[in-house]
């Protein structure tokens, strides 16, 4: 990183990424062992030493230690609570059991509650080595993903989701509001409209935000794979099931759920779901005992559900259970205010991300992107917006360089290109009204030949309230 400039931080050098030191605690009661464990391993890692239970477990809070050797036999608390109240803390934190008196039972006891590995006193020092290396090379690993998955999480935070309309002003409070919440969410909206987009910033922004979002389309399973999908199957299940598989509800266990057009789940398995969701608990395709999850699910669907309800396709009690939170996104047609920010943010962000230059607009063309109706809405700006900065020359983008059909709506617009430019900021709408309101008065008196009487009549007024409308417009007798 050295440059002539001289770089504003500089990293000591022995504190390089693989240089640095890890950090050991080791638990044992036994003076001898703890300073024979911190002669020996002094030369790779800092270690420190706690000589009882309690002792380690007000240290690993507030220190960041990378592995924990811990003894099994102490007195006061003995190792294996040690080790659950250790994961409970920080369950990312690798724990590695020293025991004397190694019992096939105690070790495998270790193990399921969560231990990295076990050693027998009195040490191999190279066994010691190897366990403590693939230990801390573990939790460093772990971190690594904690703070990718937290890179990944600030993508999706409203910050980068567009939208300065009041229907999207509202959607963020109520997203900022029920995230860090278990509430179960329900998000409409036409295709394109950023759906997918709204229950990635749930996730993200909830407590659950390390574990990874599980995304399940219920329209792309085939109706007799959802149900082993999302739940699992034991072994024997079905013919083709020849060992237990776990199901998506499973694995996503303290983490988030996403399940989207929902309107395709059949009858059979929204009976399912409305257990999941009412119960906290699932079976397993052919299973015969309960399983207890902690999920939070989000679901979204393009389609009216209280119209797939009339129709017998939707249960209404299912319904119920996933409105408690409604997040409704509007089309792009309904919030055109959005369009000149989505306009900007996309070709920043585009152009950023191919490498590429940014390019301006002509007012003519924003004229154009404003008023079309945008069917595909946000998804279908974004790839038009693409589109232009990778195939189009330099300069700003003029409407020849528009799709016809975005060249020809013609959506019905009082006057020119007044609507587009309120919508745009460029006017206010108090002024785009007088201006319309002017030029209606200007034609009525060119119409009546500038008889006020006549013009008056022929807008539905009187010629002492034109008058009044002409001083305050600047419109000047004839
Ligand atoms: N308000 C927004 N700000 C920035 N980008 C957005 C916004 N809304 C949508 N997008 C982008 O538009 C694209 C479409 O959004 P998304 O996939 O979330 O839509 P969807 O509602 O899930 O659509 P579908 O119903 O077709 O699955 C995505 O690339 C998304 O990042
Ligand atoms: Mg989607």
């Amino acid at each position: 990183m050295a440059n002539g400039q001289g770089p504003a931080f500089v990293m000591p050098d022995g504190d390089r990424e693989g240089e640095l030191r890890r950090r050991v605690l080791v638990v044992d009661d036994e003076a001898g062992v703890r300073e024979s464990l911190r002669l020996v391993l002094r030369d790779k890692y800092d270690v420190s030493v706690a000589e009882s239970g309690d002792e380690a477990l007000r240290r690993i809070g507030g220190e960041g230690f990378d592995a924990v050797l811990l003894d099994l036999v102490m007195p006061g608390i003995d190792g294996l609570t040690v080790l659950e109240r250790i994961k409970g803390q920080r369950p990312e934190l690798p724990v590695v059991i020293v025991t004397a008196t190694r019992t096939v039972k105690t070790a495998v006891t270790a193990i399921k509650l969560g231990a990295f590995d076990y050693i027998e006193k009195p040490f191999d020092l190279d066994e010691l080595r190897i366990v403590l290396a693939n230990a801390t090379r573990t939790s460093a690993l772990q971190r690594e993903v904690n703070e990718l998955r937290a890179e990944v999480g600030r993508r999706y935070q409203l910050g980068n989701i567009v939208g300065r309309s009041e229907a999207m002003q509202e959607v963020f409070r109520t997203v900022s509001q029920v995230a860090p919440l278990k509430t179960t969410v329900l998000i409409t909206g036409e295709s394109g409209t950023g759906k997918e987009l709204i229950a990635k910033a749930l996730h993200y922004q909830s407590p659950r935000a390390s574990r990874t979002l599980t995304a399940i389309n219920c329209a792309a399973i085939p109706e007799h794979l959802l149900e082993s999908e999302l739940f699992g199957h034991e072994r024997g299940a079905f013919t083709s099931a020849d060992a237990r598989k776990l199901g998506q509800f499973e694995l996503a266990h303290q983490s988030t759920i996403f399940l989207d057009e929902i309107a395709e789940m059949q009858p059979a398995m929204q009976a399912k779901l409305l257990r999941v969701i009412e119960t906290g608990q699932f079976m397993r395709v052919g299973g015969t005992k309960p399983i207890d999850v902690d999920v939070r699910i989000v679901a979204a669907t393009n389609q009216d559900l209280t119209q797939a309800i009339a129709a017998g396709t939707f249960r209404a009690d299912l319904y119920y259970r996933l409105n408690v939170v409604t997040l409704h996104l509007p089309p792009l047609r309904e919030r055109r205010q959005d369009l000149t920010l989505l306009i900007k943010h996309f070709t920043v962000a585009k152009a950023a991300e191919l490498g590429i230059k940014e390019r301006a607009f002509t007012p003519e063309a924003i004229d154009h992107l404003v008023r079309y109706r945008w069917p595909g809405n946000v998804r279908e700006l974004e790839n038009l917006i693409e589109r232009l900065l990778v195939l189009a020359d330099f300069g700003p983008v003029r409407p020849e360089e528009l799709p016809e059909v975005i060249r020809q709506s013609q959506t019905a617009m009082p006057t020119g290109n007044m609507r587009g430019e309120v919508l745009l900021g460029i006017r206010t709408l108090s002024d785009a009204v007088d201006e319309f309101e002017r030029e209606i008065i200007v034609e009525a008196l060119h119409q009546a030949e500038f008889n006020q009487t006549r013009a008056a009549e022929r807008l539905g007024t009187t010629r002492r309230i034109l008058k009044y409308r002409m001083d305050k417009l600047g419109i000047r007798e004839k």
